[in-house]
């Protein structure tokens, strides 16, 4: 099969669709015919060698894809050769096939086709883990999305949206928050020119700021987020986008009764994800059929164009997800 390789660790020219060894799937495993993937910031770093896979994952990029069951490995269950699948991987999307555990992989919901699902996984799933299963996120509570022109921001806007939440987000241009208002957010922030701490504590009325944050910033953004959080509010960290060292005021936290969590999905054990994926089945693919959630496709490149989907998103020119077209 091929593959995207990266020659060296570099810039979007390092990487290369080149010619490898076919996986093959072990005990638990399904092995998928790839039809699209999705460029993630995770790629990004990988590309440049600043984020290695976990061991025994794929050492090709990708860490979402959607397809059809190729093959199935001893001990599964459950599942057909043809059936038409999202997976969520620890990597190897970026390529003709690849092997990955059948609990990581759900059907494909009838709302949206074969191809678009291939940037379905990785968004669904680290929203729905982080601000649902835990932040805990519940109707009327107010939730601020930084970075919501994302992948990952305008799948938090409407997902919090369908459950009958409030969202505050924050971009860096005009644009992208008219998008984000598209979406369903309420309270429009454009981080390059107005405080969002003031914004959000203002949206947060009586409570005093939101209820949950789901960060992509990381250590700049820390005493601020402390700051713009409710009583009893939950920050969750996903991204470190703005570096990883930071000060935290402890009794601004406990004068709050506030929690600062922070999660990886890429790392987490197969049960782990799994348990993940069977809540977004449950959860979110409803919501796709329905249409109460569209997943925002900014472009779609075939694979062979990879270093152009990584250009795209290491310039932030894009809104939504930058797809990969593998295979029909
Ligand atoms: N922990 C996990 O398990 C996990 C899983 C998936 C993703 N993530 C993280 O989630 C984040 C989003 O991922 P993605 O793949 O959706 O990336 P993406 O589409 O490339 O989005 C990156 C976003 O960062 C925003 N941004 C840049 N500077 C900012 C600032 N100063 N304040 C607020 N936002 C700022 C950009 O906003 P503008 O374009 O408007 O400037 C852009 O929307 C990344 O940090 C990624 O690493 C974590």
């Amino acid at each position: 099969m091929h593959a995207v390789t990266i020659r060296e660790p570099g810039g979007p020219e390092a990487l290369a669709w080149t010619e490898v060894p076919d996986p093959e799937p072990g005990p638990g495993e399904v092995l998928l015919d790839v039809v699209a993937t999705a460029v993630n910031r995770a790629d990004l770093l990988q590309r440049q060698g600043r984020y290695d896979p976990p061991p025994g994952a794929s050492p090709y990029p990708g860490l979402e894809c959607s397809g059809r069951i190729a093959a199935l490995g001893p001990d599964v269950t459950g599942w057909e050769i043809g059936d038409e699948v999202v997976a969520l991987l620890a990597g190897g999307g970026y390529a003709e096939r690849v092997a990955v555990p059948a609990g990581q992989v759900m059907r494909r919901p009838q709302g949206i086709s074969l191809r678009d699902a291939g940037g379905l996984a990785e968004v669904a799933c680290t929203v729905w883990s982080n601000v649902f299963l835990l932040a805990n996120l519940r109707p009327e509570e107010l939730l601020l999305v930084h970075g919501g022109a994302s992948g990952i921001g305008t799948t938090a806007i409407q997902l919090a949206k369908a459950v009958g939440a409030r969202v505050a987000v924050t971009a860096g241009t005009k644009d992208k928050l008219e998008r984000c208002r598209e979406l369903g957010a309420d309270v429009l922030i454009n981080y390059r020119e107005d405080d969002f701490v003031e914004a959000v504590r203002e949206a947060g009325g009586a409570a005093g700021g939101a209820d949950v944050i789901l960060d992509n910033m990381g250590a700049k953004y820390l005493g601020r987020n402390v700051d713009a959080l409710a009583t009893n509010g939950r920050l969750v960290i996903i991204g470190m986008q703005g570096g990883i060292k930071a000060e935290l005021d402890i009794a601004k936290l406990l004068g709050k009764r506030a929690a600062v969590l922070a999660t990886s999905l890429r790392a987490r054990p197969v049960a782990e994800k799994a348990a993940i994926v069977a809540a977004v089945a449950e959860h979110v693919t409803p919501l796709v059929d329905s249409g109460a959630f569209r997943l925002v496709i900014d472009r779609v490149l075939p694979i062979t164009d990879v270093a152009d989907a990584h250009r795209v998103l290491e310039a932030s020119e894009h809104v939504g997800k930058v797809l990969l077209e593998v295979s029909r």
